[in-house]
């Protein structure tokens, strides 16, 4: 079995599989395709093991090493995640590792525990949303260079850091990105979101202006897939062509994710 259902014109498809094929990888490749095509795949009620997750993970690509042998477990509460802190950046929109040369090429997400209320989880077609802009907001931004750091999406949630906190921040890489990432399939992602710190070589006011209505315009409806999970959903996204952010839910939540994420393939460029 393999059958999948669009959930929306442009983001986000639900696949329906046997979950040996899933695990073996026997559709590995359409999996890749569709991935990129959509953005962001559903698979409702897998009830993966972390033994079965990094197992189909390795099927689509090298997973990258954090928390137990890939498999991370994302919380709110500091005695489950060491980065319960940073967790809650995730609230905002983002790239995962948009300060790294080369960001992830997917991050798959299995629910164990749900929040109360909230906690959906949002993914928003970036390269829907550049195909879609006026010609003359592509040639705005082409050329344009954004500073990512993770103290800009850390500053969301804490604003008025100390000392230490803000040195701990600063302790990871800062890196310059092209807002329009051409890739090397000829198709062109945003890449923006809660990291992004500022334009450069543009005043504050206009590098701000334009990284907000751009964030504005990709975060549109129609370029947003809403996941409401149940548990045991297993949730996949495209990191290098998407913004994906939680809705809120409360801290004191056991809500719990157990991810796994794939080295980035594509340097940005
Ligand atoms: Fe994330």
């Amino acid at each position: 079995m393999f059958e999948v259902t669009n959930l929306s014109p442009k983001v986000g498809s639900e696949v329906r599989i046997d979950r040996a094929s899933f695990v073996n990888g026997t559709h590995a490749r359409e999996i890749e395709r569709l991935l990129v095509e959509r953005s962001a795949l559903v698979f409702r009620e897998m009830f993966l093991t972390d033994e079965e997750q990094r197992q189909f993970a390795s099927t689509i690509g090298e997973i990258t090493l954090q928390g137990e042998e890939g498999v991370s477990k994302i919380s709110m509460d500091p005695a489950v995640s060491l980065f319960a802190d940073y967790t809650r950046g995730a609230f905002y929109w983002h790239i995962d590792g948009a300060n790294d040369p080369t960001p992830a090429k997917a991050t798959m997400l299995t629910a164990k525990v749900l929040a109360d209320e909230g906690g959906d989880t949002l993914i928003c077609n970036t390269y829907a949303a550049y195909d879609d802009l006026p010609e003359a907001d592509k040639q705005a931004i082409e050329g344009v260079k954004v500073r990512h750091a993770l103290e800009a999406s850390q500053r969301l949630v804490n604003n008025q850091p100390t000392v230490a906190e803000l040195t701990r921040w600063r302790t990871r890489p800062s890196r310059t990105h092209p807002l329009a990432w051409h890739h090397h399939s000829g198709r062109t992602s945003l890449l923006l979101g809660a990291t992004a710190l500022y334009a450069e070589g543009m005043s504050r006011e206009d590098g701000d202006m334009l990284l907000c209505r751009m964030q504005e315009w990709a975060t549109q409806e129609d370029y947003v897939y809403r996941h409401k999970w149940k548990v045991g959903d297993f949730l996949l996204w495209d990191n290098t062509g998407t913004m994906h952010r939680a809705d809120w839910y409360s801290l004191d939540s056991d809500r719990l994710m157990h991810r796994t994420t794939l080295e980035g393939e594509e340097p940005v460029r």
